[in-house]
């Protein structure tokens, strides 16, 4: 059976906003997750990294609300498994015995497995916005920026622990 363009591009339109309502919805399992991750940080800097990521998330939660009104839906989300797996990971990794730098290590990793997951999904839902004429709410889509952060934050705190160079015991200087 023949598919014409005009139904790919249809189906495409559908597929775009079943996902972004997936990122919706992981946006906000984000908003409700990360004050969590800030209180369990034992640096101030990573604290207040994840506080500011968490402005930049409420912000992306207004933005995906302006991508439904400009494709004319109903802002509403569905339930997203993958972001809620990586935050149940992230919320049992804050109940195990570790602490200070290397708890703040565990938090890193977890919140940068998170950016990951939604960096894939931005980039695919810009991509097909594009592809459609949508360019609109491709511009509105944006890719989140806590990752490069992150990565810093990680190689500042991993490294003098785990380096195999590394000398001493002392985790105090690490973020
Ligand atoms: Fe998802």
């Amino acid at each position: 059976m023949a598919t014409t363009q005009a139904t790919q591009q249809q189906t495409l339109r559908e597929l775009m906003i079943e996902e972004i309502r997936d990122l919706y919805d992981a946006e906000r399992q984000l908003v409700k997750a990360l004050p969590k991750m800030a209180k369990g940080a034992s640096s101030d800097k990573l604290r207040s990294l994840i506080e500011t990521h968490l402005g930049e998330t409420q912000e992306q939660v207004k933005r995906l609300e302006r991508a439904f009104e400009v494709l004319d839906e109903k802002p509403r989300g569905k339930h997203c498994a993958g972001i809620a797996g990586i935050i149940k990971e992230g919320s049992d990794m804050l109940e195990e015995d570790f602490e200070g730098a290397v708890l703040d290590a565990a938090i890193i990793a977890g919140a940068q497995r998170a950016e990951h997951y939604e960096m894939g999904a931005y980039g695919s839902v810009i991509a097909w916005a594009k592809q459609i004429g949508e360019g609109e709410v491709a511009s509105l889509l944006q890719l989140p920026s806590f990752s490069s952060e992150c990565t810093t934050l990680a190689c500042g705190s991993v490294r003098p622990v785990f380096s195999p160079r590394a000398t001493g015991t002392s985790m105090t200087p690490l973020l």
